[in-house]
């Protein structure tokens, strides 16, 4: 898969995209990680990449004419319909299938904004889609094109060590995973649970289900609103609720 990452600031991405998962993907080939620097398409003399808004107001504005041409030259060659993707708080929220179905394509281009932002006609001419990393706003989208990158790439056949692995992912199925244990099997008064020490596999998978979904039900109800259960998981969430219930009475 190749991703371009159109921005001023290249050298954000230093540390994180040349370590772990991401630099074996890269050494592996699986991953073509490149960086267009929009400083470069300016065209006066102090390379200018920003200007004040129209119609007054505070901070300053990315100029279009820069960050069009970067994107263009990211996309010679590209194939029809590769994405080129907007990272802004006012994207569509970012997510697990989001990150899946980005994964199917073999090129997309991730622009980052900074300050207040890009000129609206980036968007209208170049942009095909916007994403968000959540509800809060960053200095620029560097960060959440690194955030991306990380979650996309996941889902690359071969980047991850067990094939398939992302598909055990919390929210791969809609709901959080459970808890995981190493040795010792005490640390500090706390044993590994009894069933993870026994090796009945469909017993473990039994428990790993039960304990996502315990935690899902503290931590993330909202997503049991969407997740695909069975009779008997609805009836174990049945059995949560009534466990809360009785320590609320205690
Ligand atoms: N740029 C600034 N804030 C952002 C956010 N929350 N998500 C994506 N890009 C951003």
């Amino acid at each position: 898969m190749r991703i371009d990452v159109v921005t001023l600031f290249p050298a954000l991405f230093e540390g994180p995209m040349t370590e772990s998962m991401l630099w074996k993907a890269r050494d592996r080939k699986l991953l073509d990680l490149r960086f267009v620097q929009i400083r470069d398409f300016t065209t006066d003399r102090h390379h200018t990449a920003d200007d004040t808004p129209y119609g007054g107001g505070g901070g300053m504005i990315m100029k279009p004419q820069p960050v069009v041409d970067a994107v263009e030259s990211a996309l010679q060659d590209a194939a029809h319909g590769t994405p080129v993707i907007l990272m802004t708080p006012q994207g569509r929220v970012f997510s697990h299938q989001i990150a899946t179905e980005l994964a199917q394509h073999e090129h997309i281009v991730l622009v980052c904004g900074r300050y207040e932002g890009i000129d609206d006609r980036v968007r209208q001419l170049v942009i095909t889609d916007e994403i968000s990393i959540g509800d809060y706003v960053l200095t620029g989208g560097e960060l959440a094109a690194m955030v991306v990158i990380d979650a996309v790439i996941r889902h690359i056949p071969g980047v991850l060590g067990a094939e398939g692995a992302a598909d055990r992912d919390s929210h791969a199925d809609g709901i959080l995973e459970g808890p995981h244990y190493t040795r010792p099997q005490v640390y500090r008064g706390l044993s590994v649970p009894q069933v993870l020490q026994q090796g009945n596999h469909a017993e473990i998978e039994h428990w790993r289900r039960a304990e996502g979904l315990r935690r899902t039900w503290h931590n993330r109800p909202d997503l049991l609103l969407k997740a695909p259960l069975s009779e008997a998981e609805r009836y174990l969430l049945a059995e949560f609720a009534e466990e809360d219930a009785l320590r609320r009475l205690d």
